[in-house]
């Protein structure tokens, strides 16, 4: 079983950013743990799409700051990270369908926790701020943008 706690090395220094991903390492939690704990299907069923509706919120967020990148290293992580935010909502509503008709794998929800956590917020979100920051559109760990507007 994989176990994912949150832990504040995952801030990555956006106010709004953080608090999905603090919800994201909860939510996807809870709907491991109820995977492995054979819960009712129609209970994991409302988890899962409470899930999928924080992924999809929290990745429209991030596209929203990725669109701000104009310069050409800017431009080709743009591109990548939004292929890898479509490609992980892609493969929870393969696993939403999956739980809809009656099968929860738990190897299947470890595999979209590592993804969530370990590939998507803690390598390509870290590589999105260091672009932003690059670009001046970040100030240094204040969580605005460079204009001094909020960034959300
Ligand atoms: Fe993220
Ligand atoms: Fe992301």
């Amino acid at each position: 079983m994989t176990t994912i706690r949150w832990s504040d090395d995952f801030l990555v220094g956006m106010s709004d950013l953080d608090q999905d991903h603090r919800e994201l390492v909860e939510r996807i939690t809870l709907v491991r743990n109820a995977v492995e704990d054979k819960a009712a299907p129609h209970r994991l069923l409302a988890m899962v799409d409470a899930l999928l509706e924080l992924i999809i919120r929290h990745m429209a967020r991030e596209d929203a700051h990725l669109r701000r990148l104009s310069e050409p290293g800017g431009v080709e992580h743009r591109r990548r990270h939004m292929v890898e935010h479509a490609r992980l909502i892609s493969r929870v509503n393969s696993a939403r369908e999956l739980v809809a008709a009656g099968y929860a794998e738990t190897d299947e929800w470890d595999d979209i926790a590592v993804l969530l956590t370990v590939t998507e917020l803690i390598r390509t979100d870290f590589e999105m701020i260091g672009h932003l920051r690059r670009e001046g559109l970040l100030h240094a760990d204040s969580g605005t943008a460079a204009a001094g507007r909020p960034v959300n």
